[in-house]
């Protein structure tokens, strides 16, 4: 089997710049779900037709082992559209898959049982069936194209809502937009379709032709309705988007993992989640996000593309960017680590703490409004409330390097390029500006005066 993927519309129903397919689904454009479905049902060689926009959606899945089409005129229709990519069947003998590239809820299983479905009606009726259309019904069939059936189940023809008639517009069996075609008799009825009212040619008169030609087609049910649905505005994007993200959260749910309030819960399809991981509620997990086992992500915690390893305990509104966390750590509440970090076991990031390109060894403790950055600092050290790396100097940004077992005493400032030895210790509101030996004491601070009575004279 070949499949072809419909994907040159202006969508202008949408009211984008932007190419439809090429507006995202969780992170990831509506066009890869119907690639993805598609090549899970064991389809192999794939074209994809474009035309609006083409180079952006050629971009867009260049990685994915398809072959392109050009379709000249991208307000042609669904039928110029198919037309587009003859070459690519013209002569075989075999099925092609036609499929709408704004339908991305369909499911590669049902796409397989069409593909078994036309083998059945090969092997136990000996015909070859001309095409298998996927349909649903639908309580509210607005914009779809009505399924016109014989006595038989044969599809008669498939009218468009704005050429339906009062009686048409109630039958409420629509068109998925997904269709298995007999690529001959594809061949001998496409080239004959006829300019609608609109001036498109639409696919959907083939199966007029077909059954004028005593060609047998067939419906096939999707066993799920919210399957079909076609993505023609923003609002269908939000449901769409919305569908896809409870799918993947019952898939984690059904591994084992504990989701909270799964309806505010954003988890993009390359996530990953090792088992026993309890997510509270408005939590997003994005791009290639690895969250090891028993961990549990805080409420309002953001993670993108980082690896968290077992046993950690996110607290709430937290942000992790690009960064790796080693097991036992605790982050948050309220931290944000970011930029290639890496944060040891054990350690502690707490609240107001941000930490950027720095690494962070085991046992380490920040835990109140501090900012580490571009630094690297030993097992055991503990950085005070308050304590600031200053790696900027207006031009460049320095490294600071602190050893283990060190103390850096609240509301200091490490000017850095810095190195503090293992045993160092910072009194609480230095200025660091030299590097301090291992094991020595630095302290920077004006000498405290006491004024005898003042306070109370000034507060009187
Ligand atoms: C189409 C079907 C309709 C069906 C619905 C299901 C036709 C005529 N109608 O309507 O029966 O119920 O899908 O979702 O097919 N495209 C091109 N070139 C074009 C026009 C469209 O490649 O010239 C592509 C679009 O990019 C899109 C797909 O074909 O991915 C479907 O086009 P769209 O305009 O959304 O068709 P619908 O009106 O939804
Ligand atoms: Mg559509």
């Amino acid at each position: 089997m070949k499949a072809v993927i419909l994907s040159a519309g202006m969508g202008t129903r949408f009211k984008s710049e932007k190419p439809k397919v090429l507006h995202t689904i969780l992170g990831k454009p509506m066009l890869w779900y119907v690639l993805q479905t598609v090549k899970n049902s064991g389809v192999e060689d794939i074209g994809v037709v474009i035309g609006h926009r083409a180079e952006e959606v050629k971009k867009a899945v260049e990685d994915e082992m398809v072959s392109f089409y050009y379709q000249k005129n991208p307000k042609g229709g669904t039928a110029d559209a198919l037309i587009s990519s003859a070459d690519m069947w013209r002569s075989y003998e075999g099925y092609v898959l036609v499929i709408n590239g704004d339908t991305p809820l369909v499911r590669s299983s049902t796409l397989k049982n069409m593909q078994r479905y036309i083998s059945m009606v090969e092997e136990y009726e000996r015909v070859k069936l001309s095409a298998l259309v996927l349909t649903s019904f639908l309580p509210d069939p607005t914009g779809y194209g009505r399924v016109v059936k014989d006595g038989e189940g044969s599809v008669i023809k498939i009218v468009e809502e704005k050429e339906a008639s009062f009686e048409e517009k109630k039958i409420n069996e629509v068109n998925g937009g997904v269709y298995i075609f007999y690529a001959p008799h594809l061949l001998e009825c496409v080239f004959c379709v006829k300019p609608s009212n609109s001036g498109e040619l639409y696919l959907t008169d083939i199966f007029n032709l077909m059954y004028q030609k005593g060609y047998k087609t067939r419906t096939f049910m999707a066993e799920d309705p919210t399957e079909i649905l076609g993505v023609n505005t923003r609002w269908d994007l939000a449901v769409a988007e919305n569908v896809i993200r409870l799918r993947i959260l019952q898939h984690w749910a059904e591994k084992g993992n504990t989701i909270h309030q799964p309806e505010s819960v954003w988890i993009e399809p390359h996530v990953s989640l090792d088992g026993n991981v309890e997510i509270y509620p408005n939590v997003m997990l994005t791009g290639k996000t690895k969250i090891g086992k028993n961990c549990v992500i805080g409420k309002g915690s953001i993670i993108e593309n980082s690896v968290i390893e077992d046993d950690v305990l996110i607290e709430p509104y937290s942000v992790i960017r690009k960064s790796k966390v080693m097991s036992k750590a605790h982050i948050g509440p309220f931290a944000h680590i970011r930029d290639e970090s890496a944060v040891g076991e054990e350690s502690h990031i707490g609240n107001f703490v941000e930490v950027k390109k720095s690494v962070i060894e085991r046992d380490v403790k920040a835990k109140h409004l501090a900012y580490i950055g571009d630094a690297h600092i030993g097992n055991n050290t503990n950085i005070g409330a308050g304590v600031v790396f200053a790696n900027f100097d207006g031009k460049k940004k320095h490294q600071t390097h602190v050893g283990s077992n060190a103390f850096v005493g609240s509301n200091s400032l490490l000017i850095a390029p810095l190195k503090v030895g293992d045993f160092a210790y910072i009194a609480g509101g230095s200025v660091v500006n030299k590097d301090v030996p291992d094991g020595d004491l630095a302290i920077s601070r004006p000498s405290l005066k006491l004024l005898k009575g003042k306070g109370k004279e000034k507060l009187t």
